[in-house]
């Protein structure tokens, strides 16, 4: 069946999935009377306290407390998000969610499927009969596992071979434009080849999905590397090439080797340097660092050794740190890049330079520095001094600490004369902007669980709450312990700035509180202070309380009960104890319905 959104897959997982199903596979649940038990997945036990009952669709454990359906114990088994949870669900049973997601995932399934067809017809071309791209790759040593492993390919100098192969296979047109494999042109609407006379190399995500190529050429041509375009599926600043097969030696190494080209990750590869990947023909970004990080906190940049090269280096040292990895950096002393190295030394020896030449990402800049301005030159020295200020700011006091001493033997300074500076604001740069929040998390905010709409009469409670505390800012301190009260989040920002106001003992003047609020929940707040209360203010807030306090009632009666019902078998006292707590949270119940009568 077919869904139209997360919620509705929710309600139809929660009818149609059996949770003892679902439990079952994953921990060992016995019967025990009209339930299931077993040793809680989530916390360490020796005796059963893991407790599902197949007739209320839920789990409990009455060691470590945690309960709740089929969908709460998906998300919690395999730390999910609540939407992936739910697709994760409904993939296994079948219920299609035809929301924008899912639209977007098979509209990129067709275009992986061209890119696939499109490397196999490089590939093929490669190793299938002699060709041009073979004798040079050859020339260059590689072995034929390298280039199945990459999934090495050739494209010849024809200009429609490979538009017209695809287009026999049934390959949408505009596709083929699209992913930047051809052109059309614009005389005679024909399809040409954009990679010709290239030894191609696919690149792949890490999930295995060809995503885009990179062709170089074997006929001159003045472009030597030729990278796929942009496209719905490729977007060079969030992929590292080569980390699909990297990943997991990057992972048991502990660290990354961070290179320029193709050919340097797969020389390296080759060479048995495993744990290895380079950005795409640009300059490292956030997202690409946020990516590696996934695997690693250490990343060793080796880039070549020319001008381009330390440029880029700099550059990557701060995208790199930025995202929260220990960075270091390398030099390749013999050859012009990794790949001509490792081809006339062998791994060790690469490894041995590595060890020998990293240097912190702090260290390689001061020796940078260190190279532009001679500190024995009095009007050099205040630079030097600047500079290496300029880099030591960046980091933490404690970081900084460390750095100092060195620093500051190396410019023949004292240390007071560079922490003073480091102290002064720079000149040259300007203040630093708020930390950016990664790539990473940012995709991850964006896919946590959707914000249930809270209940109309819950919103209504909280702008009165709020309401009351600004006219009787005394009130304040008997919220506390009541953060539930406030659902949105606009509310609940409200409530932060009053909590600090209060805290720093300052009236609750909508001045004051205005001045710390930003954007929708000051409109929420403006909206909330233009409403007038009538009748008696402590009467009102008793009221609002009560409400709270119902509800927590009530709420937890219920969990009581489905517990209750599951609690066969356990220790009589763990029954006994819910029993009375349920009895008194019914009678007060009770006694407020008699109070309104
Ligand atoms: P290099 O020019 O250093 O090439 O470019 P290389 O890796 O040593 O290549 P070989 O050994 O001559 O084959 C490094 C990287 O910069 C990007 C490519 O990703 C390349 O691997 N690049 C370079 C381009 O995107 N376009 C170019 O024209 C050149
Ligand atoms: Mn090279």
């Amino acid at each position: 069946m077919t869904v139209t959104s997360l919620g509705s897959a929710a309600e139809e997982i929660r009818s149609r999935c059996n949770i003892v199903d679902v439990v079952s596979p994953l921990v060992s649940i016995k019967r025990a009377g009209s339930n299931y038990k077993g040793c809680c997945p989530f916390h360490k036990e020796k005796t059963p306290s893991f407790v599902v009952s197949e007739k209320k669709q839920i789990f409990t454990c009455f060691g470590c407390g945690k309960s709740g359906d089929v969908i709460t114990f998906i998300r919690e088994y395999y730390n999910l998000s609540f939407p992936d949870a739910v697709r994760r669900l409904a993939a296994q049973y079948g219920i299609e969610i035809d929301d924008a997601y899912d639209r977007q995932t098979k509209k990129k399934e067709v275009y992986y499927d061209v890119n696939k067809s499109a490397a196999r017809f490089f590939f093929d071309a490669f190793t299938k009969q002699a060709n041009p791209g073979y004798d040079y790759m050859k020339g260059r040593g590689i072995q034929p596992e390298t280039v199945k492993k990459f999934g090495i390919g050739y494209a010849d100098e024809g200009w429609q071979t490979l538009s017209d192969y695809l287009k026999s296979q049934g390959k949408q047109e505009e596709i083929l434009v699209e992913l930047g494999l051809s052109s059309k042109s614009s005389k005679d609407g024909r399809l040409y080849d954009k990679f010709r006379g290239r030894v191609m190399f696919p690149i792949i995500n890490t999930m295995g999905k060809v995503i885009g190529f990179g062709g170089r050429t074997i006929i001159g041509d003045a472009a030597k590397y030729l990278n796929s375009q942009e496209s719905y599926v490729f977007e060079k600043k969030r992929n590292l090439y080569g980390l699909n097969l990297s990943k997991e030696e990057i992972q048991s190494a502990g660290y990354a080797i961070l290179v320029e080209g193709y050919m340097d990750v797969i020389g390296l590869y080759q060479g048995g340097v495993r744990n290895v990947c380079a950005a795409l023909g640009t300059a490292l970004t956030p997202e690409q660092a946020a990516l590696l990080k996934r695997y690693t906190k250490k990343a060793v940049l080796c880039l070549d050794s020319d001008a381009a090269g330390i440029k880029a280096a700099i550059r990557g040292c701060d995208v790199l740190r930025d995202a929260g990895l220990d960075v270091r950096v390398m030099h390749v002393d013999d050859g012009k890049d990794p790949d001509e190295y490792i081809k006339k030394h062998g791994a060790d020896e690469f490894r041995a330079l590595l060890e020998k030449t990293a240097q912190t990402d702090v260290d390689f800049k001061i020796g940078l520095i260190r190279r532009k301005y001679d500190p024995e030159d009095l009007t050099q020295a205040l630079q030097f001094l600047r500079a290496c200020a300029d880099v030591l700011r960046k980091l933490s006091p404690v970081e900084a600490d460390l750095y100092i001493p060195k620093v500051a033997k190396i410019g023949g300074i004292s240390e007071g004369a560079l922490r003073r500076e480091i102290e002064t604001p720079s000149k040259n740069v300007p203040a630093s902007p708020p930390p950016r929040r990664n790539a990473e998390e940012d995709a991850q905010t964006r896919e946590s669980s959707p914000v249930p709409e809270p209940d109309e009469s819950l919103v209504m409670l909280e702008r009165m709450l709020i309401k009351l505390c600004m006219q009787r800012g005394d009130l304040w301190p008997e919220m506390k312990g009541y953060e539930e009260a406030f659902v949105t989040a606009q509310g609940y920002r409200i409530s932060e700035v009053l909590g600090e106001l209060y805290r720093e003992n300052t009236d609750f003047d909508p001045k004051a509180v205005r001045e710390r609020l930003e954007d929708e929940a000051l409109v929420y707040f403006d909206r909330i202070q233009e409403e007038v209360l009538t009748g008696d203010e402590d009467e009102a807030f008793r009221d609002c309380v009560d409400k709270l306090d119902r509800r927590r009632a009530e709420k937890r009666i219920r969990q009581i009960i489905d517990i209750l019902e599951m609690a066969e078998g356990e220790d009589e006292s763990v029954v006994t104890g819910l029993m009375r707590e349920l009895a008194d949270l019914q009678k007060y119940i009770k006694q407020g319905e008699r109070k309104k009568e």
